[in-house]
């Protein structure tokens, strides 16, 4: 008896120090309503981006992680964004001399290290407890655009702080009381963000059903939105403006001096509508396969609408960017920049800013790797590079 009662002691002592252990390393704190988002802060070593997504899913709760990897209904058009990268190959050529290429670009005026910007997305207090801030020093630090979202955990202040001073992008999602638009269009406008970005692909949210399963709510306020806390995504899409038309890129037009991005381009009528309405940059996009699911791959529609746009305004590209070849392809089928959304967030929940700055530091890497396998030496170059359709062997 005293030996089982020993050997279960035993047992129960490891399996303290094993919950202990897991505790620490889990390195969480609370955020809100007991969600507990990640505190790490270091750099992090990446050899393949989709590989950080199953480190993610360990280190924060399964609602805000399924919110923010997740896809709508059945996923085939978020799993296509990537996989349709495969059915075009770069053609490379060799002796071309190319040595150590060079990555930097530039858009709308700003200079920038490498083609990749950070997209706007949501609620990166998600993730990590230095929210957007997080996210905007490490983008900062890698030399590029932070995109910042209306839907933001962190203040439009604080991250411009957090930036200090790098290039930062406002998303605007229209609210249907055109003051608030007014006031945040100022805001940002005064806090020397150098773009808005609006967003027309949302005028409701999609689909989600893994938000639906784990009945995602908000655990905290955004900001932006008040009594936002408590609430899906769904209902805060819900309560903005649900009707949106080209006239409403005229109307944040006339609120600000700041170029205008319209973003979620899928057709090329749509974007020759949003230039015609006086859109200084066509953003082309399915939401990263969060809204319209049947849709097709972004990828797949870049180039008729680039074929449209024909260098009147930039193209900027986003969904399912994940290695340095996709960035490639992209931009040889005439996007000026991609956009990464989900990347940026694994990186903040797996090492806070530094983590951030890993990822876009991967990404550059790997894009400067297959520029010179292919034999591009200069971004332009990538642009003046055809793709080569992947050809069926029978
Ligand atoms: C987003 N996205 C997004 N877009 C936008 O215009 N405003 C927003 O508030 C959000 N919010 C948001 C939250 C989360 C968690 C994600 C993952 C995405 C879409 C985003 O800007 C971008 O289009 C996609 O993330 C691109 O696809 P990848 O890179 O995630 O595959
Ligand atoms: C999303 C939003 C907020 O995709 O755009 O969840």
């Amino acid at each position: 008896m005293k030996k089982i009662i020993f050997i279960l002691s035993v047992i129960l002592v490891v399996l303290l120090i094993i919950w202990l252990v897991g505790r620490t390393h889990r390195q969480t704190v609370p955020n809100g309503n007991g969600y507990q988002a990640s505190t790490r802060d270091e750099k992090i070593k990446i050899y393949d981006i989709d590989d950080l997504e199953q480190q993610v899913a360990k280190i924060i709760p399964i609602g805000g992680f399924d919110y923010i990897r997740g896809g709508a209904e059945t996923e085939n058009t978020m799993r296509r964004n990537e996989t349709a990268f495969d059915d075009a190959d770069i053609y490379p050529r060799v002796m071309t001399g190319v040595d150590n290429p060079d990555t930097r670009t530039k858009i709308l005026g700003i200079d920038i290290s490498m083609p990749i910007i950070a997209a706007p997305a949501a609620a990166h207090g998600l993730a990590h407890v230095s929210a957007e801030a997080g996210s905007a020093r490490g983008v900062a630090a890698a030399g590029t655009i932070m995109s910042v979202s209306t839907y933001a955990s962190s203040t439009l202040a604080e991250i411009a702080g957090a930036g200090n001073g790098a290039p930062q992008w406002f998303q605007l999602y229209l609210s249907k009381d055109d003051a608030v638009n007014r006031a945040l269009v100022k805001l940002a406008e005064n806090l020397g963000y150098r773009a808005i970005i609006l967003t027309v692909d949302a005028p409701i949210g999609g689909n989600r059903v893994r938000d639906v399963l784990n009945d995602f709510k908000f655990p905290l306020d955004l900001p932006n939105v008040p009594r936002s806390g408590g609430r899906g995504i769904g209902a805060i899409f819900a309560a903005a403006q649900n009707n949106l038309m080209p006239y409403d890129i005229m109307r944040v037009k006339s609120l600000t001096r700041l170029p205008v991005i319209v973003k979620g381009i899928q057709h090329p009528d749509d974007a020759e509508i949003a230039i015609a309405a006086g859109a200084d940059a066509i953003w082309v996009s399915n939401h990263g396969g969060r809204q319209l699911d049947g849709a097709p791959a972004a990828f797949e529609v870049l180039p008729e609408i680039a074929a449209r746009v024909n260098k009147r305004v930039p193209i900027i590209f986003d969904s399912g960017i994940r290695r340095g070849q996709h960035i490639f392809k992209a931009i040889a089928s005439g996007a000026d920049v991609v956009a990464i959304g989900r990347p940026v967030i694994y990186g903040l929940a797996l090492g806070g800013w530094r983590g951030v700055e890993s990822v876009f530091e991967y990404l550059r890497a790997d894009l400067q790797r297959v520029m010179w396998l292919a034999g591009a030496q200069t971004v332009d170059d990538i642009k003046n590079t055809e793709l080569r359709p992947r050809c069926k062997i029978e």
